[in-house]
């Protein structure tokens, strides 16, 4: 019996070691079609979700959805090809891609740096946010959320986020998730699990557009998203539709140069940017229907971020009644965990190919990676509203304002700027189409208008008068006040 149990445990112990060294074994993505789904996953995440829509409703609709398909195709796009180019003309994650592109110039491998620190950062938040995603699926399956009244839904996520337990536990769930698909190594992991995983998203979304479409009402709410109002587009929306754009495509950090590092030698470059850019818009506008036609139906007004999702949704659910808020309801929450897992999956497999480029093992890299993250996700929860750690408030905001206001508004065009100067001013032209051109062997019309039009002048400028105009009144005030 007690050599039987042995046994068991022998093999058991067999099975995981061979899936670590599954995970040690990285040759990158096996086709096409992986590449594609693997990529489009790390670009279809929660900002597609509950950022998208509202930013689209709120400036203008029909008119911001112009400006967005506008910014993601010009600026966003032509970033995802510069990371792919960096990426596998090198085969390096970003410190020695930069490196090895520029020997003579060992200070660009700290734009590769700060890229890393930003994924870092930005997973942390991921974490958390995700988990309290999970939480509510599993609220929305099991019939909880359908039990609260309309009007404590606000009550009832502030007394779920702040508690001391649930949301760790549910982050360690959603990290340890990752852990495992990361484990699993590129093919075997990320790509198998992201061609199962993107097509589920599609049917769910599609599923929830549906629903939304078919309920009394809803075309006020395709007015929203939809109809232009070119008046709503200020110059504050401007830029916050290029910093979607940008964080949408996953650009800026260096993840895509580490997805284009494993992107198969005979990929184009530009049709597989091309494919990835088109589904993340896809799933950004089909998320706006999903929601906000569903949303004006029930009477509820339309909201951005967390409240949207944790306090004005479960409204909407509500509204289905008790089978429809379980379905429909656990099929969103479902549909925000699988997009927040696929991105989360590129975040880490970034900072894990990095540690394994400076000689950690990949399974020793992504599990010390993971314990770090983890624990700082816990502080970052734990300084949300009414959390254990809210009082402490550097330079008046708690950690988790900290992340989100540094991830989503500063470090992602910063890091944006910095890849493209060094593309189009510090790249050589000929290795840029060289790798576009696959050596040759693809004709790439229009290269001359990509190079010198948009990488060299419209993207580093547009990314520059995004960085600054926030200042502008800042920089006004002071002038002022040294003027008087
Ligand atoms: N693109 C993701 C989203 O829209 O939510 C966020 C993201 C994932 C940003 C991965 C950066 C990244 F490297």
């Amino acid at each position: 019996m007690n050599i039987n149990l042995w046994r068991r445990a022998l093999a058991r112990l067999h099975i995981f070691t061979k899936y670590l060294r599954m995970a040690n074994n990285n040759s990158g993505f096996s086709s096409s079609f992986g590449a594609i789904m693997a990529a489009a996953g790390s670009a279809i995440g929660l900002g597609n979700i509950w950022r998208f829509p509202y930013i689209c409703g709120k400036y203008g609709g029909g008119a911001a959805i112009i400006v967005y398909l506008l910014f993601v195709f010009l600026i966003g796009m032509v970033l995802l090809m510069s990371e792919f180019v960096i990426g596998r003309r090198t085969g390096h994650t970003p410190m020695k891609a930069y490196e090895e592109l520029r020997p003579k110039h060992r200070n660009w491998r700290y734009v590769g740096l700060l890229g890393l620190i930003t994924s870092f950062l930005i997973l942390c938040i991921y974490f958390v946010i995700s988990g309290w995603t999970l939480n509510y699926f599993w609220e929305s399956v099991s019939g909880t959320l359908a039990s609260i009244a309309d009007g404590d839904f606000a009550t009832h996520f502030a007394a779920f986020a702040s508690s001391p337990v649930a949301p760790v536990v549910c982050l360690v769930i959603f990290a340890a998730l990752t852990l495992v698909i990361i484990l699993g190594g590129v093919q075997n992991g990320i790509e198998k699990v992201s061609k199962i995983l993107m097509p589920i998203l599609l049917v769910l979304v599609v599923l929830l557009c549906v629903r939304s479409l078919t309920l009394p009402g809803a075309s006020k709410g395709l007015a929203y998203l939809f109809s232009p109002d070119f008046s709503q587009l200020t110059t504050e929306g401007v830029l916050a539709i290029l910093g979607q754009s940008l964080f949408s495509l996953s650009v800026g950090m260096g993840v895509m140069i580490v997805y284009g590092s494993y992107l198969p030698k005979n990929d184009g470059i530009f049709k597989s940017a091309m494919w990835i850019t088109v589904c993340d818009t896809a799933i950004a506008i089909l998320a706006g229907v999903a929601i906000f036609p569903a949303v004006f139906a029930s009477g509820q007004d339309p909201a951005g971020g967390p409240s949207l999702v944790f306090n004005v949704l479960p409204v909407v659910f509500n509204s289905m009644g008790q089978v429809g808020s379980m379905v429909f309801g656990g099929a969103f929450f479902l549909l925000l965990a699988v997009a927040a897992l696929t991105s989360a999956i590129s975040l880490l497999e970034a900072l894990t190919a990095w540690g394994a480029e400076y000689g950690k093992k990949r399974s020793t890299s992504a599990i010390l990676l993971s314990i770090i993250l983890a624990a700082l996700a816990v502080v970052a929860a734990y300084s949300y509203e009414g959390g254990l750690l809210n009082g402490f408030k550097p330079a008046g905001m708690s950690l988790f304002d900290w992340l989100d206001t540094l991830t989503g508004s500063y470090l992602p065009p910063i890091c944006a700027l910095l890849t493209i100067i060094f593309f189009g001013w510090f790249m050589k032209k000929e290795e840029i189409h060289d790798e576009l051109s696959n050596h040759g062997v693809m004709k790439v019309a229009g290269f001359k208008v990509f190079y010198y039009f948009l990488v060299r002048f419209v993207a580093p400028v547009a990314l520059i008068v995004c960085l600054v105009a926030p200042l502008i009144p800042a920089i006004k005030e002071l002038i002022a006040s040294i003027i008087s």
